[in-house]
């Protein structure tokens, strides 16, 4: 089976062509430049060039792969949740090429589409499903954080989710208060690689919580408070460097802990991560160690997969229309709030 994925539920314009499992091409073209200059996503933005980009996206991808249009089984877009006028864009283009070619069209859930990534191994990236176990799953994305119990293949159930600020937008949050671009995740991860995490104390919020939900926005208002307090840090290379650190150990320290208690809990074997904050070294060196010492096995997205990508949209409509969940109607709308169950 060939299906033509879109994504745009936010900065990413994205095309992917995926065949049995396999990933035949997948271009991204990211608007974070754009974006950077105002410190953030602008929406307005974000929809206007997804407009400017996707058609040549699509026929980037489309050469990549080697595929018509009528080889095309499938049409496959993120449906939800994401920028009401960015999905609008992919969704739409989406609907109107299954409609124009007589083929089934699939609207997929953003963060389901996250959440099976990592069962996404290789370059190309190939399906991985034979290897599936169940699992505790950490999605890490811009503005969600979600502990996942993943039973059986496209069986889950959220355990919890953040109450306020999402890790990355503590990652971006905070990256903004000290002053470093945006998007600031990688910029921190950058920077925190030669600091001291122990240098400066900053709160771990709900680590010992009896829920799976998290909470990052206090963790930032300690940051806000830290840099009015001590304005001579961000003029010095090191202590930057240390405060960065520590920082993200804060945040790191919390995922972990909640995502190996879990698993504990629950008493699966595997734990698995996904989405933008899983490029984060640190995080993927702190949940590679309690894993190691937990004796559980760990599937982390591939870095290149962690970030918006249409693959794993494509890969997830692949495996829903083989286990004969169906198409879903090409006068389906957008659902820029849509809830992951
Ligand atoms: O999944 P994603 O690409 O987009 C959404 O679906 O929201 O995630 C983007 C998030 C941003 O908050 C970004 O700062 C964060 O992922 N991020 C990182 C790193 N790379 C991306 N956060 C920490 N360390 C990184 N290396
Ligand atoms: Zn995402």
């Amino acid at each position: 089976m060939t299906l033509l994925a879109f994504e745009t539920s936010c900065d990413e314009t994205s095309v992917a062509v995926v065949k049995d499992g396999r990933v035949l091409a997948s271009v991204i073209s990211s608007q974070t430049k754009l974006h950077a200059e105002y410190g953030g996503v602008v929406p307005e933005l974000a929809a206007r060039e997804h407009l400017r980009n996707l058609l040549p996206v699509a026929r980037g991808a489309l050469a990549e792969a080697g595929v018509t249009g009528a080889q095309v089984d499938a049409v496959a877009a993120t449906q939800g949740p994401g920028l009401p006028n960015a999905l609008l864009v992919g969704l739409k283009a989406a609907q109107a090429a299954a409609f124009a070619l007589r083929k089934p069209f699939v609207g997929v859930h953003h963060h389901e589409a996250h959440l099976y990534s990592p069962w996404m191994t290789g370059s190309p990236p190939a399906a991985d499903f034979a290897a599936f176990q169940p699992s505790i799953s950490l999605i890490v994305s811009g503005g969600h954080t979600l502990l996942v119990q993943v039973e059986s293949e496209l069986k889950h159930r959220v355990l919890g989710s953040t109450i306020d600020d999402a890790a990355g937008e503590c990652f971006d949050k905070t990256a903004k208060l000290i002053g470093l671009a945006y998007p600031g995740g990688p910029e921190i991860d950058r920077l925190a690689e030669h600091g001291n995490p122990r240098a400066f104390d900053f709160p771990r919020p709900m680590l010992g919580d009896a829920t799976d939900d998290f909470s990052f926005s206090g963790l930032k208002t300690s940051v806000r408070y830290f840099i009015r307090d001590h304005p001579q840090v961000l003029e010095d290379a090191k202590q930057l460097r240390d405060l960065c650190a520590s920082v993200q150990a804060a945040i790191v320290e919390v995922l972990v802990a909640k995502t190996i208690r879990a698993a504990g809990r629950i008493g699966v074997k595997c734990v698995t991560a996904s989405g933008g904050v899983t490029c984060n070294r640190s995080l993927r060196n702190a949940l590679a160690t309690a894993c190691r010492k937990g004796h559980l096995t760990l599937r982390l997205a591939e870095p290149q997969l962690c970030t918006d990508n249409a693959a794993m949209i494509g890969m997830l409509a692949e495996r829903r229309l083989k286990h004969g969940l169906g198409g879903t109607s090409v006068d389906a709308e957008i659902l820029p709030g849509w809830e992951l169950e």
